[in-house]
């Protein structure tokens, strides 16, 4: 029976999240009435903007773990990403120029490490545990321990996976690289507001993030750049006013930020109940589907960890393959249902998601995968209806073949 009710669902969240209305509520002020340029305080409404800035700075330090001055505000992770990796390597100062990354990375880093490579810069890309390893899409920490010699100067590493929520283990990541002399850069785009985070204990100097992965709003993110020794020698990459200390030209993004700052707090502050909330969904979602699957001889698999290892995927993260049936497919007879077949930011490049390869996946495997991202926003209802329609299309699609 296809589904009467096609209310949308929205299980989309490592594209992006529904802004929560509180943040909303205060950006609003930095937009309707104190509209004033930070960079402008000599005046009431520049100086409310540089106010609202620097609380908004000092707060999203105090919920990193972070000093204030080591943060610098971007347009987003893919900006944070492409002025950690080329801000380092290219700084005239920078006497190690080889970078270590991993093979499964976001193209935001995967691109700007394939331009220095072009340029001369040696990368070295490490693999990951294959699907069929427990701890599928980790790293292997002694491959990184040998890859690491005298001409390392940067290993970038993320820390969350967008496509199968596998968490790297960035603590002894931080401390082998560190121990060989490198600095450590972390695309934390998709865990920052879903992970614990104390940037004073952890062993790295760069970090990405961008506010719309945690319920802020597009456009805004940030690059924590670590101070104290040893320095991180940063080469800026927009130029301009020499804003942000000289490391990013531009007028800052007022409202984004007092909106980002808004939902870090928001996000952090009842972390545990959030992530409880969403592995119970999660848990609910992949127990429904194998047993609905089952009653209609279909047979669906896990990507990434395996369930005994959930510990090492993200709490709101579920990658699945139903086998032999094409996820496009199906995805385009829900079109109420906003789920994704690979990473919704390459989505305009629709070959093969390149994680999934890089787990040993064959292109039919990869092709029967569908991605869902839960938010605290989602329900207990409907991640119901969101499995009876998987199932019934799924049955649907089977009797055609
Ligand atoms: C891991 C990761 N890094 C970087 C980005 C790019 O982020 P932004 O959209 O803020 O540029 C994304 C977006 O999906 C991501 O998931």
């Amino acid at each position: 029976m296809p589904e009467t009710d096609q209310t949308p669902i929205y299980l989309d969240n490592h594209a992006t999240t529904r802004v929560d209305p509180r943040v909303v509520a205060a950006m609003v002020p930095f937009l309707e009435t104190h509209y004033g340029n930070a960079h402008s305080p000599t005046h009431y409404f520049g100086a409310e903007a540089r106010e609202a800035l620097e609380s908004s700075r000092g707060k999203l330090a105090e919920l990193l773990g972070a000093q204030p001055d080591e943060i610098v505000f971007t347009s987003g992770a893919t900006e944070s990403n492409n002025l950690a990796l080329r801000g380092v390597i290219e700084h005239p100062r920078c006497r190690r120029g080889g970078v270590i990354s991993v093979v499964t990375e976001h193209a935001a880093v995967l691109d700007p490490l394939r331009r220095l490579a072009k340029l001369g810069t040696p990368v070295t890309w490490l693999p990951v545990a294959p699907t069929t390893a427990p701890d599928c899409g980790v790293i292997d920490l002694q491959q990184l321990t040998d890859a690491l010699d005298d001409s390392i100067g940067l290993v970038s590493v993320m820390w969350a996976n967008n496509e199968i929520g596998v968490l790297q283990p960035l603590d002894e990541i931080g401390r082998l690289a560190r121990a060989a002399g490198a600095l450590v850069h972390c695309d934390a785009t998709q865990a920052v507001g879903k992970l614990p985070i104390n940037l004073a204990r952890t062993p790295i100097d760069l970090l990405s993030c961008s506010a719309h992965k945690f319920h802020g709003p597009k456009g805004v993110g940030l690059l924590w750049v670590r101070s104290g020794t040893p320095r991180v020698k940063l080469e800026a990459q927009q130029l301009g006013g020499g804003h942000e200390a000289g490391r990013r030209s531009g007028t800052v993004n007022v409202p984004g930020i007092v909106g980002m700052a808004t939902a870090l707090e928001l996000a952090l502050t009842d972390l545990d109940q959030h992530q409880s909330h969403l592995r119970q969904l999660k848990q609910l979602m992949w127990s429904s589907l194998q047993e609905q699957l089952a009653a209609i001889q279909c047979e669906v698999e896990l990507n990434g960890p395996s369930w005994e290892r959930d510990d090492l995927r993200l709490p709101g993260n579920l990658n699945f393959r139903i086998v032999g049936i094409d996820g496009q497919t199906l995805l385009a007879r829900l079109p109420w249902l906003a789920l994704s077949s690979g990473a919704a930011c390459s989505s305009i490049h629709p070959a093969p998601s390149h994680v999934l390869q890089a787990l040993g996946l064959d292109n039919d495997q990869i092709r029967s995968s569908l991605r869902v991202g839960l938010s605290r926003f989602n329900t207990v209802d409907e991640i119901d209806r969101a499995v009876r329609a998987i199932v019934s299309t799924t049955r649907t699609l089977s009797a055609m073949r």
